[in-house]
């Protein structure tokens, strides 16, 4: 079919239950650093949030060091004219270094993986939202484009991307798309053992995919643990409650029956 393509991974974050990987986090924040930030940029996300729990929970000294690892524009400096300084934690990551690379802050959340069936948000509702899986399948949906395509076609053929270009040659007769996905402008950024993880994980491109797709899960919905903690306190709290108006309930009306 020509229909694009999202992998439901399995993500430590999902059910009513579930919660971040602080070592897949700073795995993720580490292909960040690393990969992605030379082009994309992270701009809503303050530095000394890599130390909140729930999160990447870097120790603050490593916060702190990673914060001073930036320089940022600061226009209050050189009497008002700006000049560039060291980062410090309350300062935000920068921009996208290259105009064309969207920031990533909300990018889990700005993307759905998975939809319908039909329109009815079905699927949305029992395998959830799928923004980090639409990241993680982008991220691995790189694939020798079909032969159907001219050479020079500008991009990268990727399953996953479905908003990008798509040559006339791999169209059937009412303009359908033969292949699923299209052509992005990224390059594939990812690939294996490009890089060492301090705890000994894997580095292949489909498992770098997956941490930092988690990452940009929570860079996205940072608050999701205490989001989910507040939940459960919820139905605890009702619960507790709905049996105690029963009894209640029971006693006043006894001397009536
Ligand atoms: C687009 C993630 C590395 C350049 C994107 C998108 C995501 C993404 C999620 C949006 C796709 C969409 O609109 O649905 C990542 C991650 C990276 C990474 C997680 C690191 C592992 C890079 C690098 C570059 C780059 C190193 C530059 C060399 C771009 C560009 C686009 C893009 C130009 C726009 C593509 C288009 O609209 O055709 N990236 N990226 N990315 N990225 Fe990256």
């Amino acid at each position: 079919g020509s229909e694009a393509h999202v992998e439901d991974f399995d993500f430590s974050f999902e059910g009513p239950f579930g919660s971040y990987d602080t070592n897949q986090l700073q795995r993720g924040l580490q292909i960040y650093t690393e990969v992605c930030s030379s082009c994309h940029g992270l701009k809503f996300v303050a530095f000394r949030t890599l130390h909140d729990e729930g999160g990447p929970h870097l120790p603050e000294d490593q916060m702190r060091a990673y914060a001073e690892y930036y320089e940022v524009f600061d226009e209050a400096l050189f009497d008002g004219e700006g000049d560039f300084r060291t980062a410090t934690p309350a300062d935000h990551f920068p921009e996208s270094n290259d105009p064309n690379a969207p920031d990533l802050s909300l990018m889990a959340k700005a993307r759905a993986g998975f939809h319908g069936p039909y329109g009815t948000g079905i699927n949305q509702l029992t395998r959830g939202m799928g923004g980090p899986e639409y990241i993680a399948s982008l991220l691995n949906g790189y694939h020798e484009a079909p032969s159907c395509a001219p050479e020079d076609f500008d991009g990268y053929y990727n399953t996953t991307f479905a908003a990008g270009g798509y040559p006339d040659e791999c169209k059937g007769d009412h303009g359908e798309h033969l292949y699923p996905g299209s052509w992005i402008a990224m390059a594939p950024p990812l690939y294996d053992d490009q890089l060492e993880f301090n705890d000994g994980h894997a580095a292949d491109v489909e498992h770098m995919a997956q941490d930092v797709a988690a990452f940009l899960m929570w860079t996205a919905e940072p608050k999701m643990m205490a989001r989910k903690q507040a939940g459960l306190t919820g139905v605890i709290f009702l619960t507790v409650l709905s049996v105690l108006l029963y009894l209640t309930n029971k006693r006043l009306w006894a001397p009536h029956k």
